[in-house]
């Protein structure tokens, strides 16, 4: 009697450390906005599991809300620099990108971004300053003695404070900069053949001129790397670590990359060890909705809802595309749910509600649900793909027409130009997605495939975070290509002294017949004097 009561007491024991068979310290270099929020999902995985969260955050943010209740622990960077700052190049980029960038060329529009990232480059450098510069925060953070810590390498520096604090880092991201800084910093083979530079919305599926734009944003998006803004980290990574280094060499020192996409969404490829997909990691499935809003979705009756959404950054439109959109939605019978915030289009249907803000994922999951618009955000797409929702996109920008070239290419999406769209158009791509099969039936499939993985994307993305506190690294996944120069890495120096040998061999043969060819045609002519 007494051992049974001891043995389920020692169960009972490991079944609630099991959780936690190692708590750690983990430090968070965050980007605000929708990257925050699909990272957060992962820091609560990790704090219910018994470990210390931290996470520094500037004093101004938009989404990051540090002064909530939290299970996290948040440390604010002392600024000198007046906030507003923040709010005002979030406004630029937003008109950059929403009413500049869309008039121009491919080309226009990232040297745009280009210029813009430069800009905000003086922004990033006060804010990297106020943490490595900082004796008593630097000090701070070292005596705490953090076991790994995780960076969105969108902004930049988190790399460079593990590097000072010794502590073993890992990344968290979805595409950075047409790729570079996977395939240089990250040594991600990338052939230009099949594998589309990120931004240039192509599949892997190119003709011989879309292969040539391929190349020429490859090496676009490589130049840019060089000479624009990691020129200036470079410089202020070596002055900080006091010794010459570069952006991207203290990049390559990342443990692990998690990539925030997975094979239903990706075209196959190669990739290394040290990556691990995790796309759709912040998926669940639904919960109830709000009574007035499931009222208003259940009057959709056989027709079911469509869902609306440009995301969080996007609120409102010019008042001439609002009521241009609203006009297209008004024309079919099912109810529309739209994310809107501004003054409500005139000519908004009866079937169409405005809300501040959606339960999208529950939205998404609901029965009724038949159709997503959306502007392409990885988040939203892979809600869409949880549930097998197919979409409408109305990409903008960053890696918006990417994705949504992606889903396109898959089958489970029609893509509208935004800025050039009439309201037939808008018209004529739901009716499509909603009314032809293979819309519907490639979202099911690419669900299947997004539910039928032997872990958990989640699970994976907390394994390796514990992997890398556990074993201080995973040194053993780094290849080797590190630590090669670009011509050994391509064994150009391979071939040149293979071409030479060749020449050479060549050279010599060459010579040899001519000298006997010469020796015959002299010993040919003696005897015949003879
Ligand atoms: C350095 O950080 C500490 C908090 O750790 C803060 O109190 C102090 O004001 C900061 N110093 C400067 C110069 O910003
Ligand atoms: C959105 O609304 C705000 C005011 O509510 C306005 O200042 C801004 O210009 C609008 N944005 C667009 C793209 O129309
Ligand atoms: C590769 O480079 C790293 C530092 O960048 C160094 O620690 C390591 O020893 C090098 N490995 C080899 C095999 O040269």
């Amino acid at each position: 009697m007494v051992s049974e009561k001891w043995v389920s007491a020692i169960l009972l024991l490991q079944l609630c450390s099991a959780g936690c068979g190692f708590c750690g310290k983990v430090l968070v270099w965050p980007c605000d906005m929708s990257h925050w929020l699909n990272l957060k999902v992962t820091l609560e995985e990790l704090t219910e599991r018994g470990h210390e969260v931290t996470v520094l955050v500037p004093p101004q943010n938009f989404i990051i809300d540090f002064k909530k209740p939290s299970e996290l622990n948040f440390e604010v960077i002392p600024m000198s620099q007046d906030t507003e700052t923040a709010i005002n190049t979030l406004n630029a980029f937003l008109d950059l990108t929403v009413n500049i960038m869309p008039s121009l060329s491919a080309w226009q529009s990232a040297k745009k971004l280009q210029d813009f990232l430069f800009q905000v480059t003086g922004d990033y450098k006060l804010l990297c300053e106020g943490v490595v510069y900082n004796q008593s925060l630097m000090k701070k953070l070292r005596e705490s003695n953090y076991n790994v810590m995780i960076i969105d390498p969108v902004t930049p520096c988190g790399e460079l404070i593990a590097e000072l604090l010794e502590v073993p880092f890992m990344y968290t991201l979805r595409l950075f900069m047409g790729n570079t800084m996977e395939k240089y910093c990250g040594k991600l083979p990338s052939p230009p053949s099949y594998v589309p530079v990120a931004m240039a919305g192509l599949t892997d599926r190119m003709t011989f001129p879309e292969r040539i734009k391929n190349v020429m944003f490859s090496i676009f998006f490589d130049f840019w790397l060089q000479q624009h803004d990691t020129r200036f980290w470079d410089q202020f990574y070596s002055e900080a670590l006091g010794r010459p280094t570069t952006l991207c060499e203290t990049m390559g020192k990342a443990e692990i990359w998690l990539i925030r996409t997975y094979w239903d969404f990706e075209f196959p490829r190669p990739y290394l060890p040290n990556f691990e997909f995790v796309g759709g990691l912040h998926c669940k499935p639904a919960k109830p909705l709000p009574k007035e809003m499931e009222e208003f979705v259940q009057s959709s009756g056989e027709d079911g809802i469509v869902i609306f959404s440009l995301g969080s950054m996007v609120k409102n439109l010019t008042e001439e595309k609002a009521n241009l959109i609203a006009s297209a939605l008004a024309q079919i019978p099912q109810k529309v749910l739209w994310r809107y915030k501004g003054k409500e289009p005139a000519t908004l249907g009866a079937n169409t509600r405005l809300y501040d803000w959606i339960p999208q994922n529950d939205l998404l999951g609901h029965p009724k649900a038949r159709a997503f618009i959306t502007h392409g955000g990885t988040n939203g797409i892979y809600e869409a793909i949880y549930h097998g929702v197919p979409m409408v996109g109305v990409p903008m920008f960053a890696d918006q027409p990417d994705n949504i070239a992606h889903m396109k290419a898959k089958g489970a999406a029609v893509e509208v130009n935004i800025n050039t769209m009439t309201s037939a158009d808008l018209l004529s791509a739901l009716t499509t997605v909603i009314n032809e099969p293979s819309y519907k039936e490639n979202a099911m499939r690419l669900s299947r495939i997004h539910h039928d993985q032997p872990v958990k994307p989640l699970d994976r993305a907390v394994f390796w975070i514990e992997f890398v506190m556990r074993h201080k690294g995973a040194k053993h996944l780094r290849p080797a290509a590190h630590n090669l120069t670009w011509y050994q890495y391509h064994s150009l120096d391979v071939i040149g002294f293979l071409l030479a040998c060749v020449a050479t061999a060549i050279f010599l043969v060459t010579k040899c017949c001519l000298f006997s060819y010469r020796q015959f045609v002299k010993t040919g002519k003696k005897k015949k004097r003879e």
